[in-house]
């Protein structure tokens, strides 16, 4: 690209950084409020504007998607990225407002991936739709335990901090370890951390791929033949697909076994989760999830093909909102998404197939 366009684009980096407390003035409820423009701005803010308006030449969201870039540290190489990235912000912006007009149990808003479009989103951090079928016969004994009405597994402090998978389709992994870091915690009462790189690395002969998608109850199967599972200190996250590095010295967790839930069969899960700890579900990521923001999501959009599962993650509670029954879900998109890093969904209908493929281990 021209020497010209690059001058003008780092003036804008430079604005950007140089705002920084102007920006961060904003409310999370103003920050991405209809008319920007108009609110009354630092001087800093004007000549932002100004640069960004030169770069994307339109006025109506320019603001808004200045504070965007600048919130979530967004680093654009050319002036014709900035044009590119807006253009999608907007339609975003279109898609998220629309939605909330329509005043559904679901609020979306914008969030780090508000510069993406959903091809491209589902390319860095969804994997490839699972074949769930080996679940089609859980093994989950259930007993005359009362299922309490309600549940919510951080309150007893077994639940181990939000993560973030990064660009890479490894949310099978985190799925894993956060059912293991809670199985852990409840059987030895204290926290761990637990390796998702090494199931990125090692765990392909279990049928899972890396950054590109597998299914915790072939990880616990994975564990449980590999002899343990390394502790996240040891063998840190990267994000990339390597050489596997496991070392038996470093292990911080066994599995003995796992127990599966029978494909669809929401109830089990409910026993499963009310009364055992929190399980590994997974579900079908569609287009407007990944911009939720809070409330109980639903789609008729998504699992209607209940094998095609593409997003991992742990169910670690469920309540009822408004009415509508609900599984509390802990993402691993960081805490900084949805509600503290964690959403509701729907419950009773196997929504989005989330009792497709569920299941927990038993840790020693
Ligand atoms: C899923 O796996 C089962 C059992 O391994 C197999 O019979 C079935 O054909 C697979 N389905 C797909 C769509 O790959
Ligand atoms: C649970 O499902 C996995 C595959 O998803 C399978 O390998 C494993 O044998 C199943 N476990 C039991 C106890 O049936």
């Amino acid at each position: 690209m021209a020497r010209v366009s690059r001058v003008v684009l780092f003036a804008v980096v430079a604005v950007l950084v140089a705002c920084a407390a102007g920006a961060e003035e904003g409310s999370a409820a103003t920050f991405y409020s209809e008319n920007p423009i108009r609110q009354v701005v630092t001087d800093g803010l004007r000549e932002l504007e100004t640069s960004v308006l030169q770069a994307i030449g339109n006025t109506r969201h320019a603001l808004s998607f200045a504070r965007f870039a600048h919130r979530y540290a967004k680093r654009y190489e050319t002036v014709e990225e900035i044009k590119l990235r807006f253009d999608i912000f907007r339609e975003n912006l279109r898609i998220i407002k629309s939605h909330n007009n329509k005043g559904l149990s679901y609020t979306l808003a914008v969030n780090e991936f508000a510069d993406m479009t959903w091809e491209e989103f589902r390319k860095h951090r969804l994997g490839a739709a699972q074949n769930c079928s080996a679940t089609t016969k859980g093994n989950l004994k259930l007993t005359n335990v009362v299922v309490p009405e309600t549940k919510d597994w951080r309150t007893t402090g077994i639940v181990s901090p939000v993560k973030d998978q990064g660009h890479c389709g490894s949310c099978w992994t985190f799925s894993t370890t956060g059912a293991l870091e809670a199985a852990y915690a409840q059987a030895f009462g204290k926290g761990i951390s637990l390796s998702e790189q090494q199931l990125v690395d090692c765990a392909g002969a279990f049928n899972n791929f890396g950054c590109n998608g597998g299914l915790p109850s072939q990880a616990f199967q994975y564990i449980k033949c590999n002899g343990g599972l390394d502790t996240e200190e040891a063998y840190p996250y990267t994000g990339v697909d390597g050489l596997c590095k496991y070392s038996s010295q470093n292990v911080g967790v066994h599995v003995l076994d796992s127990v599966n839930i029978t494909l669809g069969a929401e109830d089990e899960l409910k026993y499963a989760v009310g009364t055992v700890r929190p399980v590994s579900v997974a579900f079908e990521v569609v287009k407007g999830f990944r911009f939720y923001e809070g409330g109980v999501y639903t789609s008729n959009t998504c699992g209607n093909a209940p094998m095609d599962v593409n997003h991992a993650v742990l169910a670690v509670g469920y309540g009822v909102e408004n009415g509508i029954p609900y599984w509390l879900i802990k993402n691993s998109w960081g805490a900084e998404w949805g509600v503290d890093g964690y959403f509701k969904m729907e419950m009773g209908k196997n929504m989005c197939g989330v009792a497709t493929c569920a299941s927990f281990p038993i840790v020693a």
